[in-house]
């Protein structure tokens, strides 16, 4: 049986987020410049989203670009955002024909005009699409994105719209960039590192963690599927017992 035919219809992951990780070892294994790693990770990000929306994965969250990424050397920061202008450009036209709906989460304010131009107008153009829902985490942190959210709930304190007792839950939730989404179901990240680096504290409390070593570049449909059927044959528990679990699946 092939990966795909394995894959279980009914147990799909609702929210799958990517730390896609690895382009500038991938490139340096070849001799070439970090950016060359960044330019062939396109083909995977393309190949992921049309993965995950053959499979019926409601929403997918790559993380692209980290508030701490500003920190790298000018020029390869440069070359990430024009990267991202032209993958826009070049991808609208597939978003399209596979019915994805984009959006981005992140400090948008800190991107390159240009940048943030190209990108409402592709969010725009696929406003109406009802497919996966792609969204791009660019000059993102969940720190960034949790202190933004305190401070507008603490405003609505000072305004008296709020009263303290009344913050709960779904109220942080509701002030999160991520507001529309349910729940990280699955966390894949590539190339071998085994850390969050500042993606989706919150939304992360009970994903399921899968680390592989192929690195970004090289991560294809296979590599997708088999992070899925590795996450299928889990348990999610949720806190309770294994027992508590059967009885609830036997119903
Ligand atoms: C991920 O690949 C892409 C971004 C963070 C923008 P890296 O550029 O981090 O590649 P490595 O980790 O140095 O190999
Ligand atoms: C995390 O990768 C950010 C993205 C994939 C966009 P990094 O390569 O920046 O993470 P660290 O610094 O190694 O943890
Ligand atoms: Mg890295």
């Amino acid at each position: 049986m092939s990966l795909i035919e394995q894959i279980d219809k009914d147990r799909v992951p609702e929210h799958v987020a990517v730390i896609m990780d690895g382009n500038g070892r991938w490139a340096k294994q070849k001799s070439m410049p970090r950016v060359f790693g960044h330019k062939n990770g396109v083909k995977a990000v393309r190949s992921t989203i049309e993965t995950a929306g053959e499979i019926g994965v409601k929403a997918l969250t790559l993380y692209a670009f980290s508030t701490e990424n500003w920190n790298r050397p000018k020029l390869e920061v440069k070359t990430l955002m024009s990267l991202l202008v032209s993958s826009l450009k070049n991808e609208v036209k597939n978003l399209q024909k596979n019915n994805v709906k984009l959006q981005a989460i992140g400090n948008l304010n800190l991107l390159p005009e240009k940048a943030r131009k190209e990108l409402n107008e592709v969010i725009n153009l696929t406003s109406n699409n009802s497919g996966i829902i792609l969204t791009l985490a660019l000059s993102y942190g969940a720190r960034e994105e949790l202190t933004q959210a305190f401070q507008k709930i603490s405003q609505k304190i000072v305004n008296k719209e709020l009263m303290p007792e009344e913050i709960t839950e779904k109220v942080i939730n509701n002030h999160l960039y991520t507001f529309t989404l349910p729940d990280v179901d699955l966390l894949i990240r590539t190339s071998g590192e085994q850390r969050i680096s500042n993606f989706l504290l919150w939304q992360i409390a009970y994903s399921e963690l899968y680390f592989t070593d192929v690195l970004w570049p090289d991560f294809g449909k296979e590599d997708f599927l088999k992070a899925i059927l590795n996450y299928q044959n889990r348990e999610r528990r949720f806190g309770k017992t294994s027992e508590q679990i059967e009885k609830i699946d036997n119903e």
